[in-house]
């Protein structure tokens, strides 16, 4: 294994009188992160919490690469991190498709890869570890709270789709559309990828009120980034929204923005995605480190949060504690 050693210098006030210095030599564990981009709240809290814990401090010494949502970006920082040698390798993949071949390289090299936060379709022999959520129960959980909030009642739907192959995007849209299956009360009207951005959201909802106007009541979208842009969209256009608007409004991630607009009754249903993993694939890591047993899947627990004045069994009536203690 392939240590980087740094040497840090400390030098007391009595032993600089002496003029004499002690080098104490420091080992680091390298660690690369091939980050999908930029584009959400949520990723911007992913990275804060990855730079957090592998810190120097913390005896690591992380190579970042943002790979700006370019598959082949993030190929080319994978096999960067291979040729460097580094310790361990982390991947948040962009899309689920087209790892086997670079999996096989890092295999070859003999550096461990952790696929976190998203899932990729490789056989789970291809890569060591895994740490994420579950979109597909995301979905589900979002499709159970509409069918109890509308009781029956009719839904005339528009999805905005997080990025194309993203994983995030697939088991949202697919958990959510087992749901939608047994509700032949409900329309899927479209679903159009937003790219999980705001700016994206606003586009897509734009085009959608051009089409559906008058046809919609209910707007899912697979991000809160999204979901900001598809209110913009709406606001600019006169229709309403949240729990005392003629549209229902959907979101994912339930970051610290999203629960302020839930706990405002703009978003009736934020579902968590969790951005804070890298403690745990820290945990996993340790765990190699010392040839220990560790856990080759690790679920980071997700829920899923509703405006004031509902009540769910699917999901936790907004508080202003509970955003109060969101820390992203
Ligand atoms: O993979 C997690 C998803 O990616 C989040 O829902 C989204 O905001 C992000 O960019």
């Amino acid at each position: 294994m392939n240590k980087k050693m740094i040497a840090v210098l400390g030098c007391s006030a009595l032993a600089a009188s002496m003029f004499s210095m002690t080098a104490m030599a420091e080992e680091l564990t390298t660690v690369g992160y091939a980050q999908v981009g930029h584009e959400s709240d949520w990723r911007t809290a992913n990275t804060q919490n990855y730079q957090d814990v592998f810190s120097n401090e913390n005896g690591y010494e992380l190579s970042f690469v943002d790979c700006d949502n370019d598959h082949q970006a993030q190929l080319e920082a994978v096999r960067n991190f291979i040729n460097q040698e580094l310790d361990y390798i982390i991947i948040a993949p962009i899309q689920s498709a087209g790892w086997d071949t670079v999996l096989q390289e890092a295999q070859d090299a003999g550096i461990p890869v952790i696929i976190a936060d998203r899932e990729i379709e490789a056989d789970a022999s291809m890569y060591d570890a895994w740490v994420g959520t579950a979109p597909k129960d995301e979905g589900v959980t979002a499709g159970n709270w509409l069918a109890e909030y509308l009781d029956g009642a009719e839904a005339n739907i528009l999805v905005i789709e997080g990025s194309v192959g993203a994983s995030a995007a697939l088991g949202r849209s697919e958990g959510f559309n087992q749901v939608a299956e047994e509700h032949e009360e409900w329309t899927i009207l479209d679903s159009q990828s937003g790219d999980f951005t705001q700016a994206g959201g606003q586009e897509v909802m734009e085009s959608y009120i051009k089409s559906y106007e008058g046809q919609f009541n209910v707007v899912v979208c697979q991000n809160d980034n999204e979901a900001y842009g598809a209110m913009d969209a709406m606001d600019a256009a006169g229709i309403t929204y949240g729990v005392d608007g003629d549209v229902v409004l959907i979101s994912y991630d339930a970051t610290h923005d999203g629960l302020q607009y839930t706990l405002d009754g703009k978003i009736n249903c934020d579902v968590e995605c969790n951005p804070i993993q890298a403690e745990i694939v820290k945990g996993v890591i340790e765990q190699m480190e010392a040839g220990e047993e560790y856990p080759e899947t690790t679920l980071v627990e997700d829920e899923a949060f509703v405006a004031p004045g509902i009540e769910s069994e699917y999901a936790t009536t907004m508080t202003q504690e509970i955003l109060d203690g969101r820390a992203y």
